[in-house]
């Protein structure tokens, strides 16, 4: 809507954001991957539009519909949403890492289907994957401002804190996921905004309303920093 428009706290920004799950190949017809329904990237691809920015959204496999004036790029690895981040990332001004990336990958993607053998335990090997944000937070030169969320169980403050650190991100957005009624699958949502200086929480609320509060919190630390 207009008013919308007129707020336009990244009028002129090109913001990138990461969303969904990542899908991890074992073999032609199956994979790893979580339950992330993309909700929370998707609402804040269309907060971050509203607020007039040109966005890029890198998306794993869900099921919603691309927000409309949002540029989609669809991938499935965390391989693939890595090199999807880099690629144009000079140009960016704030990068949003929403997905929830598969940690590990399998060592090796079997050419043919894995047939069942004899044996009743079957072992699977798998290796770390890249860690996305944090590449992007460690770029030399021409790094976004580089946002990042925490989803956790316990301890939520202090593991958010120190993933802020570990990864050198400038905001990180702690979701508590031991409540099933919030966070991953959910409509709803909780969370608390922790910056190296400052920490928000922002009440329970539906995550598209939630998604505004954050993209108007998120310009704000940008502007503040880029000052
Ligand atoms: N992330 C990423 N690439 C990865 C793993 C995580 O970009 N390979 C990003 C997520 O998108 C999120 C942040 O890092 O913004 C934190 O993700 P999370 O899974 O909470 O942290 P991890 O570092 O993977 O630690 P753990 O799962 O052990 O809590
Ligand atoms: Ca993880």
């Amino acid at each position: 809507t207009a008013e919308q428009f007129q707020h336009g706290a990244l009028s002129g920004k090109r913001v990138f954001i990461t969303a969904g799950p990542t899908r991890e190949p074992l073999d032609p017809v199956r994979f790893i991957s979580n339950h992330s329904s993309g909700k929370m990237g998707y609402a804040l691809a269309e907060a971050a539009a509203d607020a007039g920015a040109d966005v890029r959204l890198i998306s794993g496999p869900v099921n919603l519909p691309s927000p409309p004036r949002v540029e989609c790029v669809q991938v499935e690895s965390a391989e693939q949403m890595l090199a999807a981040s880099l690629d144009g990332v000079e140009q960016c001004d704030i990068f949003i890492a929403a997905a929830a990336v598969a940690d590990y990958r399998p060592v090796a993607v079997a050419e043919h289907k894995i047939k069942k053998g004899s044996e009743e335990i079957m072992e699977l090997r798998l290796i770390k994957n890249p860690d996305i944000v944090a590449t992007v937070a460690g770029l030399e030169r021409q790094r976004p401002f580089t946002v990042g969320f925490a989803a956790e169980t316990r301890d939520v403050l202090e593991y958010a804190r120190s993933k802020l650190e570990r990864k050198g991100l400038d905001l990180i957005i702690a979701n508590d996921v031991s409540n099933p009624d919030i966070g991953f699958n959910s409509d709803d949502n909780a969370v608390t905004l922790v910056s190296t200086a400052t920490t928000l929480t922002l009440p329970l609320g539906p995550k598209r309303l939630l998604a505004r509060q954050l993209i108007d919190q998120i310009a704000e630390h940008f502007h503040r920093k880029s000052q």
